[in-house]
């Protein structure tokens, strides 16, 4: 069974991401210093596929854990990571904190690679990178524009440093998935999103809103050049999302990637705005959603959707899920760990 390393493997999209790889026959090993996730999000991944992956609490800034780690794993093929902080807003605030966890840890586990004959990883990007685009649906092959924030800019860093490295070592191979929005939970709503505080993510505040955590969902600004004139982004089912990781995994370890650099976008190419989730989650759940509109959110796109035809044409993946599935399932996780019938 070929091993794979989830750095970030109890958070949101790394946890639905070891089941699908479970799932598929690979044997996962998770590192995660729980900084934002829980241990018990491991008795879920094996509750719904049936294994428990290894896991390693350590965290991915501390070189000689990681070196030390490699040596206990020798026969680790390839990795998925993670592992990184991803709040926008914080990043404003703490842009070292940002680039230190961000940077260091990959660094750290490029280097490893080289030095334990790891070929390949798959790195988790973001949309982000693309600001504004000039045109919609947005290509792999559009610009990368100023990021809008130190989160976003540690995404565009990174995969500038996996570039550089691949250059310089070319046994190793990579693929940057840029995500767009990733939203939902497992359908049997055994794991799912955990926000910490109050939820920064549209569809976290929708559902904890109605589930009573929340008074008010505040939209942000109405005054888009949008239809509706709400902003308009892509949301992906994160099940969806996790078995496109899946498939770049098999595309490295089969050596099935054309370029030692490969980028995907992973979106459903389905442009919604705020009001249009908002509408389907009342529908979805039956639940009437307290809401306002207020001023634009500083540092928000008016626009973004993805151009999948790259990603389905050469991942032969797709997104699958409706958006009715995801809001179904969200707001599914969001009664379970509320307790609500
Ligand atoms: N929104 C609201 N009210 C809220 C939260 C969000 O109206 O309480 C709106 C936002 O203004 C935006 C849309 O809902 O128009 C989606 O917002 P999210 O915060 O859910 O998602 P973003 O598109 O802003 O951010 C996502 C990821 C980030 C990533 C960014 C760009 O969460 O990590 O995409 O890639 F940086």
């Amino acid at each position: 069974m070929k091993q794979i390393l989830v750095t970030g493997g109890t958070g949101y999209i790394g946890s639905h991401t070891a089941v699908e790889l479970q799932n598929a026959g690979f044997e996962v090993i998770i590192v995660d210093n729980l900084s934002n996730s829980s241990i018990e999000v491991l008795d879920g991944i094996e509750e719904i596929s049936g294994i428990r992956p290894v896991f390693e609490q350590f965290d991915l800034i501390d070189k000689e854990k990681v070196d030390a780690f490699f040596g206990k794993y020798p026969n680790i093929e390839a990795i998925i990571h993670f592992a990184a902080f991803k709040a926008v807003g914080e990043s404003v605030a703490l842009p070292l904190k940002y680039y230190r966890n961000n940077l260091v840890s990959l660094v750290n586990i490029l280097d490893a690679m080289d030095q334990f004959n790891v070929p390949g990883i798959v790195f988790s990007s973001s949309c982000t990178v693309y600001g504004q685009p000039e045109s919609l649906p947005v290509t792999e092959n559009a610009p990368i524009l100023k990021a809008n924030s130190p989160y976003g800019n540690s995404k565009q860093i990174s995969e500038e440093i996996i570039q550089d490295t691949l250059v310089a070592c070319p046994k190793l191979n990579a693929i940057a998935l840029r995500y767009f929005n990733p939203v939902g939970a497992h359908p049997t709503a055994i794991i799912g999103e955990l926000p910490l505080g109050v939820p920064q993510n549209l569809v976290p505040f929708i559902t904890q809103t109605a589930a009573g955590l929340r008074n008010q969902l505040s939209i942000f600004g109405s005054d888009y050049d949008t239809p509706d004139g709400t902003a308009i982004r892509d949301y992906i089912h994160v099940v969806d999302l996790a078995k496109a990781h899946v498939v770049a995994v098999k595309r490295l370890v089969e050596s099935k990637n054309k370029k030692p650099f490969e980028v995907f976008n992973l979106g459903t190419g389905n442009g919604l705005s705020v009001l249009e989730v908002v509408d389907a989650f009342e529908r979805v759940s039956g639940q009437k959603l307290n809401y306002k509109i207020v001023d634009r959110r500083p540092g928000d796109v008016e626009k973004v959707y993805a151009d999948t035809t790259f990603a389905n044409e050469e991942l032969g993946w797709k997104a699958e899920s409706t958006l009715d599935d995801i809001l179904a399932s969200a707001w599914k996780w969001e009664k379970k760990i509320r307790g609500i019938e």
